[in-house]
């Protein structure tokens, strides 16, 4: 039976240097657990201009960019593989929208985040967006997975 059972899909969940910093990392995989998610896998890591660069490559030349990744080597991220149905479209709702202050509440960013008013989005989270991305960023930050 075990042989037609379907692959568990899987997120990347990244809790970004600003969520680490803020101690958030704890109030973040418990919203993630708490609605039925599993954490395969987490590794807390510097993360290397080289990896961020893969893993934003699609915002490579937009003005973001580079503020981007340098936020993101601005402390240790918190890197997370989440199982669960639909986790890569659930765990994009329960991070809510991309600025904090259109997170709607409810949502981690629309709870927890805030607008600093930085040239960069601080924005507690990163969520793949779809399937490939996901195993795309899976095999970047755990290779070994
Ligand atoms: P994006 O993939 O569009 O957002 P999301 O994280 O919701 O998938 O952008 C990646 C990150 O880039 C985003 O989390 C924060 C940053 N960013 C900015 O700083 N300014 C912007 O205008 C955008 C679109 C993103
Ligand atoms: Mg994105």
């Amino acid at each position: 039976e075990t042989a037609d059972a379907p692959v568990a899909e899987r997120t990347l969940v990244l809790v970004k240097p600003d969520g680490v910093r803020r101690g958030l990392s704890g109030e973040i995989l418990r919203r993630i657990e708490a609605k039925g998610y599993v954490l395969r896998a987490v590794r807390l890591l510097d993360a290397t201009p080289a990896l961020l660069h893969k893993h934003y490559a699609e915002h490579e030349g937009k003005p973001f960019f580079e503020p981007l990744v340098e936020f993101m080597m601005s402390g240790p991220v918190l890197a997370v593989v989440a199982e669960g149905e639909g986790v890569i479209p659930g765990f994009r709702s329960l991070a809510g929208a991309t600025n904090p202050t259109e997170a709607a509440p409810g949502t981690i960013r629309g709870d927890l985040g805030r607008d600093w008013g930085t040239k960069v989005v601080q924005n507690l989270v990163h969520g793949s967006d779809s399937a490939s991305s996901a195993a795309r960023e899976i095999s970047l930050w755990f290779p070994e997975v």
